[in-house]
């Protein structure tokens, strides 16, 4: 706060406001490069050959993933599940949407000897878990069962890293990697 102006970052109001980095200088290609290089380091993730998808936030996008795995069909909605005890965010934000795309239904284990194969589900499996820390599994199997799995706390800060995550829907956050939880970047 003593060197404020020393230390005062101007961004131009047209910094990276883009969807395409190839080409173009809009968003950050160096970026990227460091997502991956980070995860090789830590060995929690494997990157190669995987799109990198920013948010604000892991928050907004734990919901690009429930939209994006939803089917567009009302009248077939996607159950969202996680098991208990889950981040309450997930019940909280899928609802909030008011999609009609897709409904949050509690907890995973009540689909879990569910046979009905019309019925499109989404698991939250997260691992670590919060609230309690477990490296928790994907329950739910079969064609019609996808899982998002937040790997919020999968740092060696928090559990040992046995082996880099490998699924093919990972989201990670700069919250609980580093604190910045005010700096929005999932
Ligand atoms: C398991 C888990 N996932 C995601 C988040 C959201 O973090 P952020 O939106 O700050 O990336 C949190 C925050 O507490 C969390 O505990």
């Amino acid at each position: 706060m003593q060197n404020a102006a020393s230390s005062a970052l101007v961004v131009a109001g047209w910094h990276r406001m883009s969807y395409s980095f190839k080409d173009s200088y809009f968003i950050s290609q160096e970026l990227e490069t460091h997502i991956r290089k980070l995860h090789a380091i830590v060995g929690n993730a494997v990157t190669d050959k995987r799109f990198i998808v920013f948010g604000a936030g892991s928050t907004q996008l734990l919901n690009a993933a429930v939209h994006a795995l939803s089917p567009d069909n009302s009248s077939s909605p996607a159950r969202v599940v996680a098991s208990i005890p889950f981040y309450p965010l997930y019940e909280l934000q899928t609802e909030y949407f008011q999609s009609v795309d897709f409904q949050f239904q509690g907890d995973t284990s009540l689909w879990k000897n569910s046979s009905d194969t019309s019925v499109n589900l989404i698991e939250f499996v997260t691992a670590p878990n919060n609230p309690d820390g477990q490296m928790n599994k994907a329950v739910l199997r079969g064609p019609n069962a996808k899982a998002i799995y937040d790997h919020a706390y999968y740092w060696p800060h928090y559990t040992p890293i046995t082996a880099p995550a490998d699924k093919p829907l990972m989201i990670f956050t700069t919250s609980k990697l580093t604190g910045h939880a005010g700096s929005r970047f999932g």
